[in-house]
């Protein structure tokens, strides 16, 4: 008697730790027997690593990517009395760092193609900003699913009105805009570890990168209760570092992170191939930017039945996101929005679906992805 073969995840970050496990666990028993555990050489040696790897001259681990923005926030001097502009259509983490780094978000449309702030909406609240906000002193593009915020666009904007950039890079490590790393483009850039990231810690972790030496100092000192030296705050700062557990085990992936990304460039290029017949069109991709597929997002106006077609044939499947953040109860009627007041935001959370994507997807099971989507 045969039996059904096992459903696909959406995400599977234990089939990332079972392909590199003599790596990983190689590096843990490493950390374990050093006999420390926070701020040692695992984590300064991931630190040098990761920021030789972006092309960026700085990076400071931290806990989470949600604390990384936040720090990179406070460490630019915004905070209370300041605006922060981003989206609303990202993990809420991006509007949450926000208001721990004491400022004020105000959030803009998305460009319904690429998923990614509208420069327009944003050109227009950096000029008029909202009624009873204050000036607008950072702006946040997510380079949502792996693919760049239209950066080109936004840079600019934000050198003439003197606001900051900081990038949101959580799903994009290792993406590519005009040839450049995300990462390196705008004042400063955030990353997550999160255990399904393009580059997944097994645990929590994150990072801020950066090419000011003054700013890097100032964040390894604000992750750290302000110490610059041991039991003496110089400024209030708070406990988010990256643990040594954690950055040893980055330290073992960080190397396989670029063929892993290709792995998810080629996985995507045979889902685009099964939709070539079908009235779903595969996901845009920015012109002059790499895509890295964190996630393969497709929009479907009958998402609930497509979610279960594909369910019933053993593929699962994710909503990145199903409720936009100012439509979630903890903001909704009380943060700011741009004149669009996110109208392609809400329609795209209605609508869109991510499929199975993570580079241990076996072909026979990308097979079965693809044989499922063809018929859509
Ligand atoms: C776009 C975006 N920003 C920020 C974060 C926050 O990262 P973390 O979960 O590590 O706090 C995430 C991940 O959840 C994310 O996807």
């Amino acid at each position: 008697m045969s039996t059904a073969p096992a459903s696909i995840p959406q995400a599977n970050p234990g089939a990332g730790y079972r392909a590199l496990k003599a790596e990983i666990d190689a590096a843990v028993a490493r950390a374990l027997e050093s006999g420390w555990y926070i701020l040692g050489a695992e984590g300064r040696g991931f630190e040098a690593e990761f920021a030789a790897w972006l092309g960026r001259t700085h990076a400071v681990g931290c806990a989470n990517g949600t604390d990384a923005l936040a720090l990179a926030l406070r460490g630019l001097g915004i905070g209370p009395g300041c605006a922060v502009a981003t989206v609303s259509h990202t993990a809420v983490a991006t509007v949450a760092a926000i208001e721990m780094a004491g400022a004020v978000p105000v959030l803009i449309d998305i460009d319904p193609v690429h998923y990614t702030m509208d420069p327009a909406e944003l050109a227009a609240v950096l000029a008029h900003p909202p009624a009873g906000l204050p000036p607008v002193r950072a702006v946040i593009p997510v380079h949502l699913y792996g693919q760049a915020a239209d950066l080109d666009t936004i840079l600019p904007l934000c050198a003439r009105h003197g606001a900051v950039l900081v990038e949101d890079c959580a799903q994009a490590h290792g993406a590519t805009l005009g040839g450049r790393k995300l990462g390196t483009l705008g004042d400063v850039a955030c990353f997550s570890f999160y255990p399904t990231k393009n580059l997944g810690a097994l645990g929590d972790g994150g990072i801020i990168a950066t090419h000011d030496a003054a700013l890097a100092e100032r964040l390894a000192a604000l992750r750290q209760y302000g110490w610059h030296q041991h039991y003496i705050s110089d400024e209030v700062g708070v406990n988010s570092r990256l643990d040594e557990l954690q950055a040893a085990i980055l330290r073992a992936k960080l190397p396989h992170l670029d063929a892993q990304n290709a792995r998810r460039g080629a996985i995507a290029a045979r889902y685009d191939a099964a939709l070539a017949g079908a009235s779903v069109a595969p996901p845009a991709r920015r012109p002059g930017a790499s895509h890295v597929f964190h996630q393969y997002v497709l929009r479907l106006p009958d998402r609930a039945a497509v979610q279960a077609a594909l369910r019933a044939q053993g593929v699962g499947t994710g909503v990145h996101y199903p409720v936009p953040v100012h439509l979630q109860p903890a903001y909704r009627g009380r943060v700011a929005l741009g004149p669009v007041a996110c109208r392609a935001t809400e329609r795209a959370a209605a609508e869109v679906l991510s499929l199975p994507m993570y580079p241990e997807l076996s072909d026979a099971e990308v097979a079965r992805v693809c044989a499922a989507i063809g018929p859509l």
